[in-house]
Parts: C-alpha cells; sequence; structure tokens
C-alpha cells in the first residue's frame, strides 16, 4: 500500500516535472482552446502512456470540452471493434483522466461481435484484405483489465438499436474500426440519435481509410459517402487540416487524417457557443489544465 501510494506521487512528481512548458502556462489569454486541449493530449500521453491513444485523447478531450461549454455534465465515447481491447482499454483509462481534468463524466462503450469478423460480403467489403474470424477477442481477458468500459457483444446490426434506445448520455466521440463496410453501414445509425442522446457534433475517428486498397466506392469511404446522400440534416465531414491542430509533434502522424466530425444539423444546440474561439467578452468558465 505504502509502496503503491509512494509510486503513484513519484509518477505525478515526474508527469509534472517533465510536462512541456504548454502544459504549465496560462491559458486563459489564449483566442483559440486547441493551445490548451492540446495540452491535455500531452499531459494524457505522459501520465497514461501506452494505455492511450492521443487520436482518442484529441477526440475526447473536444467532445468532453464541447459538452462543458453547453453544460451538458456527462457524455459517452464508444469505440465499434473492439477485438483484442487495446483500443477499449485506451479509451476506459483516458475517459477517467479527462473527467478529472475537465469535469465532465464519460462513459465507455465498446461493441464487437466476440467471434471476429463476420464473412465479407462482396468487393465493398475488401475481402482482398479481411477474412471472416480475423482480430477474434478473449473475452474474459478483456473484461478483467476494464474499469469502466461496458462491452457489448453480438452484431452491431442488433447490439446497435438496442443501445440507441437505452437511457445513454449523449455521444460524444465514436472511433469506427469495425473493418467492413457491411458492419460500418448498420453502425452509422449511432448518428441517428435524438437530439437529447447526442452532441451537436461528433468527434469521429475511421480507422481504415488510409492507403492499401481503401477507396471511396469500398470500406468506410463508401458508408459515409451513403450516409451523407441519405441523411440531410446529419453530416459526416473531415476535419480537415487538422494536422495543425494537433500537438505540434503529432503533425505528421497518419492518424490526423482518420479525424471527422459528425454534424447533427437539426439539433437544437448546433449554433450554441462551442468554447473553441474564446471569445473575451463571454464569461465562460475556463477549465485548468489538471495536475
Ligand atoms: C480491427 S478489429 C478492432 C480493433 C480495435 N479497434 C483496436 O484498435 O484494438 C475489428 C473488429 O470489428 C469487429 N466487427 C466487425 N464487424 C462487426 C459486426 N458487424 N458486429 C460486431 N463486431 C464486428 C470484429 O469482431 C473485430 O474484432
Amino acid at each position: 500500500m505504502i509502496k503503491q501510494t509512494f509510486r503513484h506521487w513519484l509518477r505525478r512528481i515526474i508527469v509534472w516535472a517533465t510536462a512541456p512548458e504548454a502544459t504549465r502556462r496560462d491559458f486563459s489569454r489564449d483566442l483559440f482552446a486547441y493551445p490548451m486541449l492540446n495540452a491535455l493530449v500531452e499531459d494524457a500521453a505522459m501520465a497514461l502512456g501506452p494505455q492511450q491513444r492521443p487520436p482518442y485523447t484529441w477526440g475526447m478531450a473536444h467532445a468532453a470540452y464541447l459538452a462543458k461549454n453547453l453544460g451538458i455534465a456527462r457524455i459517452t465515447a464508444i469505440e465499434l471493434g473492439v477485438a483484442g481491447g487495446n483500443g477499449l482499454i485506451a479509451l476506459d483509462r483516458t475517459a477517467v483522466w479527462l473527467e478529472q481534468a475537465l469535469g465532465v463524466s464519460i462513459d465507455v462503450v465498446g461493441f464487437d461481435s466476440g467471434e471476429g469478423l463476420p464473412k465479407p460480403e462482396d468487393h465493398r467489403d475488401l475481402p482482398n484484405l479481411w477474412a471472416q474470424g480475423d482480430f477474434a477477442m478473449d473475452e474474459q481477458a478483456l473484461r478483467a483489465q476494464l474499469q469502466r468500459a461496458q462491452l457489448h457483444l453480438g452484431l452491431v446490426e442488433d447490439t446497435i438499436p438496442e443501445f440507441l434506445a437505452s437511457d445513454h448520455a449523449p455521444i460524444g466521440f465514436i472511433s469506427f474500426d469495425l473493418d467492413l463496410y457491411s458492419s460500418t453501414i448498420p453502425a452509422l445509425a449511432l448518428l441517428e440519435a435524438s437530439p437529447d442522446r447526442i452532441l451537436p457534433r461528433v468527434q469521429c475517428y475511421f480507422d481504415d481509410i488510409l492507403g492499401f486498397t481503401f477507396a471511396d466506392f469500398n470500406g468506410e469511404r463508401l458508408a459515409i459517402r451513403e450516409f451523407n446522400a441519405a441523411h440531410d440534416r446529419r453530416k459526416i465531414s473531415q476535419i480537415y487540416g487538422a494536422r495543425f491542430y494537433v500537438p505540434a509533434h503529432y503533425a505528421s502522424a497518419n492518424w490526423t487524417e482518420k479525424l471527422f466530425l459528425a454534424h447533427i444539423l437539426d439539433h437544437p444546440r448546433y449554433n450554441d457557443y462551442d468554447g473553441l474561439v474564446r471569445n473575451p467578452r463571454l464569461d465562460i468558465d475556463r477549465p485548468n489544465t489538471p495536475r
């Protein structure tokens, strides 16, 4: 116990002492929220090490910050496609950390078949890359490592409608990593949630869109195009130039091209002030960098 407490405080002192200058400075005079949010991303990376993923932290930090500015106390962060669970564990740990930093509670939910990929149906599922049963899960081993995350096992075609009908906190962040077009289509139903169950803008991460044989007419990119074509008031758009808005040393990381926003245009709060441009005329409570 004493040893654990000593380790805990030693770690905190190291994190503080080695934190980049930006994380220790006063952000209250910045025009934009990006430096403060980036400092959070860097602090989380330092504190959690390999148990976090920078794109997840970035997306969750922005989601929680939007919620904070809208006065929403609790949000949901989702991973679609869990497999071994490294991504869900990252969401799990980061949610706890960000909650302390920003004061917004974050529920974490993972969706997976539990049995690896379903059978690719046709060329849209890229059977040249994926096969049935790829990425199986060791459920027991994974559950033993989760702190708060809820695991919904079964095909997303079944589990997502159940989730949408449940009493969940507004969706703020989604990582799409189901690999298949035919799985991503039903998963996108999450973005049809009623306005009280979703933030007006949802941070989305699409894992399978760069390199290999991914294209506009297969996989996640095709699913996004079809979703946009089918919805007048809900649209998914890449965050253009995201690499200019993440911490500088991540600027050439490929994940900066995988960051999207779902715009819930019919959300009654879509046009409310979101805190990204920190207008000094508005008396908005500015979050502190956590220590
Ligand atoms: C690449 S893995 C996910 C990896 C994980 N996100 C990570 O970063 O550690 C893709 C997962 O999607 C799941 N999956 C694909 N289609 C699915 C569907 N229709 N329903 C449920 N799970 C599905 C598979 O079980 C597989 O484990």
